[in-house]
């Protein structure tokens, strides 16, 4: 089985963006930590776009090939209505979707606090930087 692991805008720049807030690891470093930590058969299908038409695109594809999703939304989190809707048919396909941050946007600046995917989401995992994802998968993959 396939879980679809998805970064919404900047993470690309993970590593050298804020490392005191998101850390010197980058998304290669995170995909090794998730393929090492994945149950046998699963494979992590890994991806990052800056494009909130792509990000929609790829949850149709969940939707299409029934493949969970971990779902870092990024900065769309906080405003994407339309990623909201796209998110909202995997999790009424019955698939599992969980909304994860490397920070804990609630300790940060106000506009941080609201997410419009996480009422829809299946849960939310955030603050604990990889271990975020890595939970996340653990869950999304229980036998
Ligand atoms: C983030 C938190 C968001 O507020 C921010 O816009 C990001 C990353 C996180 O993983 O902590 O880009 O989703």
């Amino acid at each position: 089985s396939t879980v679809l692991v998805l970064n919404g805008p900047n993470l690309g720049r993970l590593g050298s963006r804020e490392p005191d807030v998101y850390g010197a690891a980058n998304l290669d470093d995170l995909r090794a930590v998730l393929v090492a930590s994945a149950r046998d058969g699963v494979n992590i299908d890994l991806r990052q776009t800056d494009d909130e038409a792509e990000l929609i695109h790829w949850l149709y594809q969940a939707v299409d090939e029934r493949m969970p999703v971990i779902l870092n939304p990024a900065a769309f989190t906080h405003y994407s209505y339309a990623l909201r809707d796209a998110a909202a048919l995997v999790t009424k396909a019955g698939l599992p979707l969980i909304e994860v941050h490397i920070s804990n946007p609630h300790a940060r600046e106000t506009f941080r606090h609201t997410s419009v995917v996480s009422a829809i989401a299946t849960g939310v995992i955030a603050g604990l930087g990889f271990d975020s994802y890595r939970l996340a998968l653990d869950f999304v993959t229980q036998p």
